[in-house]
């Protein structure tokens, strides 16, 4: 499974890409109001060290601006893959952008039938919203395993990319379900690396070295 930083603000894209396990990033509108930075200045950031997917929404609603706005987003770099909202209208502007050969990412999906329709459609990549659903009291991770399940079924090429996905349960959850990418905040991406076994058994190793700490 891959990994994306789903944020906007480039010294924690940094810090999650030092860890050597990052793939990608993931930002939506309101992470990039909250870096606080002009929105094309955030994009060359971003862009200036994730050679990964990097994930960038338009803010349209019909097609044709949805379609204007993909074209000028993907004109950042060949690894933008532009964010569509899932809206009747936001299929069209993928069936299009598809065709001219950008990567698309159908974003703001609640159920399987938005997501067996953007991959008809012709998108790269999907993305339920796991954590939202659990919000409102549905299994989120629900409907990563019927998309999962019926992209089997006809072999669709999109991929899975569970989004708002908000501890290490869900990260693990995905991974068993065969999520193709999780895409995480910087905090949960830190909090996988961490066991308080490993901490206590290091301490341990380190307190017994120091009786015998010659040898090395
Ligand atoms: C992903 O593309 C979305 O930006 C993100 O995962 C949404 O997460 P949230 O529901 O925690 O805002």
């Amino acid at each position: 499974m891959k990994l994306f930083i789903d944020s906007a603000d480039i010294d924690e894209i940094i810090e999650a890409q030092s860890l050597g396990v990052l793939d990608g990033v993931t930002t939506n509108p309101s992470l990039i109001a909250r870096s606080g930075k002009p929105f094309e200045q955030v994009v060359r950031e971003i862009l200036k060290v994730i050679d990964g997917p990097v994930n960038l929404e338009v803010v349209g609603t019909d097609a044709e601006t949805m379609v204007a706005e993909g074209r000028k987003l993907a004109a950042f770099g060949e690894n933008v893959v532009v964010k569509i909202p899932m809206l009747a209208e936001g299929l069209k502007a993928v069936k299009r952008l598809t065709s001219e050969g950008f990567k698309t990412n159908v974003t703001l999906i609640f159920s399987p039938s938005q997501a067996l329709l953007a991959a008809k459609a012709g998108a790269s990549y999907v993305s339920p919203f796991v954590g939202r659903l659990d919000d409102i009291s549905h299994e989120g991770m629900e409907i990563v395993a019927q998309i999962r399940e019926i992209y089997d079924n006809y072999d669709y090429g999109t991929e899975i990319l569970a989004a708002s996905l908000r501890h290490p349960i869900h990260f693990i959850e995905a991974a068993r379900l065969g999520a193709d990418v999780a895409t995480l905040p910087l905090k949960v991406i830190k909090s996988l690396t961490l066991h308080p076994l490993t901490d206590k058994g290091l301490a341990a190793f380190l307190a017994d070295w120091e009786k015998v700490k010659d040898k090395f």
